[in-house]
């Protein structure tokens, strides 16, 4: 499967979990490409497989957690997603709040279908996460 992680970063947490996540799927036998909001093509991310994009949380800690806005920005300029999968995921020190739904409901919008919803305290992915992409190289 063609796996496509995005992310957005400001201090490298997210980043580095982008990353893990990475080696993970490679782990499993997918081709992963990781790249920032800045840097990725929106077109060719659209033509992944899975797509998995990822944002670090922003708000007042325990209220109005969101999405950075790159990361919104970086979902609205994705192309028509029917029939591709897709996850998402961020970093967070205390709540996320409905930062991972917003994110979901907007790839949604343009017909992915979300899989997973993954939040990382720290740059390792948790044991939900490592078990979806197990489950995704055994998928047809
Ligand atoms: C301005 C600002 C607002 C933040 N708001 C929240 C928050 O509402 N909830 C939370 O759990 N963490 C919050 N954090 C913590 C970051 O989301 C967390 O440290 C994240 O892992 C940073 O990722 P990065 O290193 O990729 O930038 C905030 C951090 C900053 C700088």
């Amino acid at each position: 499967m063609k796996v496509a992680i995005v992310f957005d970063s400001r201090t490298g947490t997210t980043r580095a979990a982008a990353a893990a996540m990475g080696r993970i799927f490679e782990e499993q036998g997918h081709e992963c490409s990781v790249q920032s909001v800045a840097d990725a093509d929106p077109e060719q991310v659209s033509e992944a497989d899975l797509i998995c994009v990822g944002s670090w949380t922003q708000g007042l800690f325990i209220i109005l957690q969101h999405p950075t806005k790159s990361s919104m920005s970086f979902i609205d300029r994705l192309g028509d997603l029917k029939g591709r999968k897709a996850a998402v995921f961020c970093t967070y020190k205390l709540a996320t709040g409905s930062l991972l739904p917003r994110m979901a409901a907007a790839l949604e919008a343009r017909g992915a279908e979300v899989l997973g919803q993954f939040k990382y305290r720290g740059p390792e992915p948790t044991e939900q996460f490592r078990s979806f992409a197990a489950a995704m190289a055994a998928a047809p």
